[in-house]
């Protein structure tokens, strides 16, 4: 199934910042706490319609990371890593050094997007890339150029500060509105990223 809002190209992989935010544009709390995400959600368990369809690799800041293994207690429980992603790879940029679950295929890397993203998209093998978080992550595609989508689940909350949603000014011209649509209590946006060159706006 190919996500809302695609334009796929056969074979040429889609990278998408795909992710969960407060009504006023911030991912997690000042605390990096995503309860106010669960009590909108009714739960911790991810809604499969809020997600990216068609997922070849996973990308994420290291925040985002620590969070995921010390939330899902991955390292205590490693078998959990294949029950949650499969095989699917996942790249986290950091410039330290972090533990993974047994088993996992957490790939490290450092630096700037550009000069990762060879390796992120052989790995992707034409399907696409989620760009999990954070946001200024997300940004630093956008900078290389190399974002596709954006797609939000806006909860029905305001946290008032925390980690931004996307802490880049990009004008109305690069994105266009591919989809809009209501996912229980969250509105479900999803706009397409045009490239810095396209003479098309
Ligand atoms: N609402 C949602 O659905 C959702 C989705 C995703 C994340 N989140 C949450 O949002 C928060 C995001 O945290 P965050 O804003 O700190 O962002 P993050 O992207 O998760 O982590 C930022 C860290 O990644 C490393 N990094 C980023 N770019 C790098 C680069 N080019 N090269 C090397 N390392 C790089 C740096 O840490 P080091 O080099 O020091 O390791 C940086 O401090 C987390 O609490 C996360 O759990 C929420």
């Amino acid at each position: 199934m190919v996500s809302e809002g695609a334009d796929s190209v056969l074979g040429m992989s889609r990278i998408v910042y795909d992710t969960a935010t407060s009504l006023d544009g911030f991912i997690a709390d000042p605390q990096h706490s995503l309860t106010w995400l669960f009590d909108a959600a009714g739960g911790a368990e991810p809604d499969p319609d809020l997600l990216p369809t068609d997922v070849g690799v996973m990308v994420e800041g290291s925040t985002t990371y620590e969070w995921v293994l010390a939330f899902s207690e991955l390292l205590e429980h490693p078998e959990r890593w294949r029950e949650y992603y499969g095989d699917k790879p996942t790249f986290v940029f950091t410039r330290r050094t972090l533990p993974v679950p047994d088993g996992a295929d957490v790939r490290f890397i450092a630096g700037s997007v550009s000069d990762a993203l060879p390796r992120i998209r052989e790995a992707a093998g034409g399907r696409d890339i989620w760009v999990v978080g954070g946001g200024d992550l997300a940004g630093q595609f956008f900078d290389a150029d190399a974002l596709d989508e954006i797609a939000v689940s806006i909860a029905p909350v305001t946290l008032g500060a925390g980690a931004p949603l996307l802490p880049r000014r990009i004008d109305a011209h690069r994105l266009s509105l591919r989809s809009a649509r209501m996912a229980g209590p969250f509105a479900r946006l999803a706009y397409r990223v045009s490239s810095a060159g396209d003479a098309s706006h």
